[in-house]
């Protein structure tokens, strides 16, 4: 078989709406199937999926393809591999098949962490291991955690995975590149070992434990490096995706011990950001997850200040994450070890949403005693509930508020209403001052026509041939592009498959977004042939009057009466119709 028929085998052996479904919560209206699209920042069911097409599109964003361009955009993955996946989910066997592959300049790189990973596993299991298993059986990490984990080990000594490897063959350079090496001796020494994953689940870093009295950093990580961008890293993720998947819900937490601990009570849909400020692309990660989602860090201030701060980010994004909050100096590893699993499940059902948590927050710390002070949080909770979309809410705090306080509640209504006005403005102004694009031009006859013509090119090889014949000129670049590659297409493989054709169009993005628009008028699956012969009419009576403002601006421009009077014949010829 060859490489086009085996992935159009792949692609019609599974179904978009299956794999987009399984990614994300679809409904079936009419025909289509609609979700909210994963590619843009949304809250809207605006992209829809077609069985009929197999294909996707967002209407909001204008994301679209098919189920390759989806789980290649998704998982931000290459398309082998979003292949060799939907492959596997086929049940379709693709090796053997010699497919054209980018190399992957960085596969070394995984190769060698593959390696050092197995050696620092070895290490923890050896007799030098004494100490650490010691340790982390003190800790309450056993061997089914430790193996579940990939824990392991690098020995007191200097150089005992930079002496491996260069046997191996790997140079120093290399190593010292990937962040294995420092100069001439390890990275890591006398340290336990977490193995930190990609988001597919590749070892590409380490995070290094102090396990004795030493006062030395107490973890040691990774280094930026080609396969390691800690902006990108979420702990877990690999794993979470699936538990998600069941569960439904996110829980973030601070460091991977949490996430090591919760597991072991059989809590595994979850993650952590190893003790960093979040990053854009790291919420966009977890948002992509599920947009349930659960905010468990540690119960001391640099937890607290985590929860505000990461919180705030998701409802920018039009999250509201739910709290769980933990007191003291507990972290979930501590308070599940001493509190045990049930009273660590019973926080679940105490979760409160980010918005009352703030609340909470806010009056935390208050001198009521302090006329200022109280009246600087009465305006932040009004400020606050301003921001809010529940109405019903609203009033609920603003007549709590103003029994608390003892105040009339329209003083305090008249100041809600004023800081709503004020943002309206704000964002009104936001609107005029930054024209994020002009208003969409509504397309004339002559734009609407030669879409419609690349609509039954694709429903129809025998439209293909009549712009053939007749020579159709079509008047933008693109449209000329699209056209001349559905002929192709069609004289390479007989027939017409969107989805197919998407994966033909590869990368190009400017052809698959034409395309979109094009599938997007939805004009049905028979070709009138009158129909058509009156689109290319239009067409081609669109190419005769630009025909002839050019040559009536050069008529201007020419001298020489002679030639001003055979243009001038011309027009008339084009006018007259020959
Ligand atoms: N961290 C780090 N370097 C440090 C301290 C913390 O990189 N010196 C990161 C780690 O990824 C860790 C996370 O921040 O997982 C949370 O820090 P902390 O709460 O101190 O870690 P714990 O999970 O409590 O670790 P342990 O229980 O082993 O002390
Ligand atoms: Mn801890």
């Amino acid at each position: 078989m060859n490489e086009h028929d085996l992935i159009s085998e792949v692609r019609s052996k599974v179904d978009i709406v299956d794999v987009i479904g399984s990614y994300l919560p679809l409904t079936q209206k009419g025909k289509n199937y609609f979700g909210v699209c994963p590619f843009h920042d949304d809250t809207n069911p605006s992209m829809s999926v077609s069985r009929d097409l197999q294909i996707y599109r967002c209407f909001s964003c204008g994301a679209s393809g098919n189920v390759f361009n989806f789980v290649m955009n998704y998982e931000h993955i290459p398309f082998r591999e979003a292949l060799s996946l939907l492959a596997k989910r086929a049940g379709v066997e693709i090796t053997g098949i010699h497919l054209q592959e980018k190399v992957n300049k960085n596969a070394p790189f995984y190769t060698i962490y593959e390696l050092a990973h197995k050696f620092y596993q070895n290490n923890l299991s050896s007799v030098q291991g004494k100490e650490a298993r010691a340790y982390l059986k003190n800790r309450s990490i056993d061997d089914s955690v430790i193996k579940e984990f990939g824990i392991g080990l690098a020995l007191p000594e200097r150089s005992r995975l930079v002496d491996l490897l260069k046997a191996k063959g790997y140079d120093l350079k290399t190593l010292n590149q990937i962040g294995l090496a420092s100069e001439d001796h390890d990275t890591y020494i006398h340290r336990i070992m977490f193995p930190l994953h990609d988001l597919e689940g590749k070892v590409i870093g380490f995070s290094g434990r102090i396990y004795d009295d030493s006062k030395v950093n107490k973890y040691l990580n990774t280094k930026e490096t080609p396969i390691f961008k800690k902006g990108q890293l979420i702990y877990h993720y690999a794993i979470a995706r699936e538990e998600v998947r069941i569960k439904k819900q996110v829980i973030v937490m601070e460091g991977f011990m949490d996430v090591i601990r919760a597991s072991t009570i059989g809590v595994k849909n979850t993650v952590a950001l190893m003790g960093t400020a979040m990053t854009e692309e790291q919420a966009k990660l977890i948002a992509r997850l599920s947009h349930d989602i659960v905010l468990c860090f540690d119960g001391d201030d640099a937890g607290r200040h985590a929860t505000m701060v990461n919180g705030e980010h998701f409802v920018q994004m039009g999250i509201v994450p739910k709290v769980i909050s933990l007191t003291d100096d507990d972290d979930p590893d501590t308070f599940i070890l001493e509190k045990g699993k049930e009273r660590f499940l019973g926080l679940f059902e105490n979760a409160i949403s980010f918005n009352d948590y703030k609340l909470k927050v806010l009056k935390e710390g208050v001198n009521l005693n302090s006329e200022e002070e109280v009246a600087q949080y009465i305006n932040q909770v009004i400020l606050e509930a301003s921001q809010w979309e529940d109405e019903i809410r609203q009033e609920i705090v603003l007549k709590k508020l103003a029994k608390e306080f003892d105040m009339e509640y329209n003083t305090l209504e008249k100041r809600f209403v004023q800081l709503k006005e004020e943002q309206t403005q704000k964002k009104e102004s936001l609107k005029t001052t930054k024209v994020i694009q002009p208003p969409k031009k509504r397309k004339d006859k002559y734009e609407l026509a030669v879409l419609s013509i690349l609509y039954y090119m694709l429903l129809s090889d025998k439209v293909v041939r009549k712009c053939e014949r007749e020579g159709l000129f079509f008047p933008k670049e693109e449209e000329r592009i699209l056209a001349s590659e559905i002929s192709y297409y069609y004289k390479k493989y007989g027939i017409m498959n969107i989805a197919d054709f998407y994966t033909y169009l590869g990368d190009k993005e400017n052809l698959t977004q034409l395309l979109t628009e094009v599938i997007g008028q939805d004009l049905g699956d028979t070709v009138d042939e009158k129909e058509v012969d009156l689109l290319f009419k239009v067409v081609k009576e669109y190419n005769v009057n630009q025909e002839v403002v050019r040559l009536q601006k050069k008529i201007k421009e020419e001298i020489d009466p002679l030639e001003k009077a055979k243009i001038a014949e011309r027009i008339r010829g084009l006018r007259m119709g020959s």
